[in-house]
């Protein structure tokens, strides 16, 4: 028997991995990904041998993360509840895609992750792994051990002498995770959703109230809906974001403190940052503003809470994801041209667009003389608009 198992070379999935082989007496395949998390991976190479692994497998994913999962996803400007930019979520479906390719690679028959039993990514992993391999076997120690403490999890750790991590404060949050688009945390001292959150909890930003005095001004062209320059430079998809944040996060861009609906049924509060995907998430609704009809602009907006639920709750590999990415595809064909944003003490604003494609016509618009439009239509527009208002007030008052 084997098993890929999706290892950050934390010490939760390196408990998981001795319990792996010592539960089930099975092979344990690491994998390990940068999505651009800011660790490195040799480290996670090295703690995966000394832990016994039988194979290592590390990738850089960067690159088909932005390219694959986050562009089509700012495409649709998808926030779920409204706020939430999905960082974790989008990041499930590449890795349980490779998890499986893996498998195959290597000959195995099982895959594991190091999801608890209360959250989202249980699902998301799972439903990306049946999705990609109907008959593969799913292992979720979480839902399966009696380590459910802290203390009996470390007691763990120190009988299979796996280095234990001092926590840089004892008070850190439970559960973090990061990659290039987003850094989110749970738990611990974020339980309590009526106290904010230290300043400690956030890692890629600086307060808003910390940031330079003086504003920031970027360029950003697009060219079919996805970003592809920054200033004049032409960028990679994962070099464009990185910029990105670096630019959001020092002008303190992208917090977020949100209590949120899970998946499973209960309510987490969460502290996410998200600076660079702020960023673009501005930028490509200012693109759109202008290159966008309005009836497929506000039909978007209709189908975006949809699409966003179901990146939420893990169904990236569903026909109806794919139908809703091929209409919001299709929208995005004249998205392109560039957006000037001021970004200010951890606010983002679109301050200019241009596009080849703009449907803005200064002629119809100005208020100035023009010689395009007839100001005398609008009455008849308004008076066949008004028609069944009055009808009703009429029967309202008694007819
Ligand atoms: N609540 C967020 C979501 O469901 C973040 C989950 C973070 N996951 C983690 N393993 N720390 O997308
Ligand atoms: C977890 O349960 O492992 C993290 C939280 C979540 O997936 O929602």
């Amino acid at each position: 028997k084997k098993v890929v198992l999706a290892y950050s070379g934390g010490l939760d999935t390196s408990i998981i991995l001795k319990w792996l082989k010592s539960e089930y007496g099975c092979e344990v395949v690491t994998f390990t990904a940068d999505l651009g998390q800011g660790e490195e991976l040799e480290p996670a190479r090295r703690k995966a041998e000394m832990m016994g692994a039988a194979e290592i497998v590390v990738e850089d994913l960067r690159e088909p993360f932005v390219a694959d999962y986050v562009f089509p996803m700012m495409r649709a400007n998808a926030l779920y509840e409204g706020l939430y930019l999905l960082g974790t979520s989008i990041a499930r479906p590449l890795i349980a895609k490779r998890q499986i390719e893996i498998a195959h690679a290597t000959g195995a028959d099982a895959v594991a992750h190091g999801a608890t039993g209360k959250g989202n990514d249980q699902v998301r992993f799972e439903l990306g792994y049946y999705a990609c391999d109907p008959s593969i076997q799913v292992i979720a120690p979480w839902r399966e051990w009696d380590l459910n403490s802290r203390e009996k999890l470390l007691a763990f750790a120190e009988a299979n002498q796996i280095p234990i991590a001092k926590d840089k404060r004892g008070e850190a949050p439970f559960s973090v995770d990061a990659n290039l688009l987003h850094t989110s945390a749970e738990g611990k001292v974020l339980e309590d959703p009526a106290e904010e959150a230290p300043e400690y909890v956030y890692s890629r930003s600086v307060a808003p109230e910390a940031a330079p005095d003086q504003p920031t001004y970027i360029e950003v062209a697009f060219e079919r809906g996805d970003a592809v320059a920054i200033d004049g430079e032409a960028l990679s998809p994962a070099a464009l974001l990185t910029r990105l944040n670096e630019l959001g996060g020092a002008n303190g861009i992208g917090r977020l403190d949100l209590v949120e609906n899970r998946f499973v049924g209960m309510k987490s509060r969460g502290i996410y940052e998200t600076p660079g995907g702020t960023v673009l998430l501005a930028a490509h609704r200012g693109m759109e503003q202008i290159t966008l009809d309005r009836g497929a602009a506000h039909l978007k907006d209709e189908l975006m809470p949809r699409y966003a639920e179901l990146i939420y709750n893990g169904l990236w590999f569903s026909p109806e994801r794919e139908m809703l990415q091929a209409a919001i595809d299709h929208s995005q064909r004249f998205v392109t041209g560039t957006v000037r944003l001021k970004l200010y003490k951890g606010s983002v604003s679109i301050v200019g667009r241009r596009s080849p494609h703009s449907l803005y016509s200064q002629e119809h618009v100005t208020f100035e003389e023009d010689s395009v439009y007839d100001q005398r239509d609008a009455q008849g527009f308004i008076k066949l608009n008004a028609l069944r208002l009055k009808l009703w007030n009429r029967q309202q008052q008694g007819g």
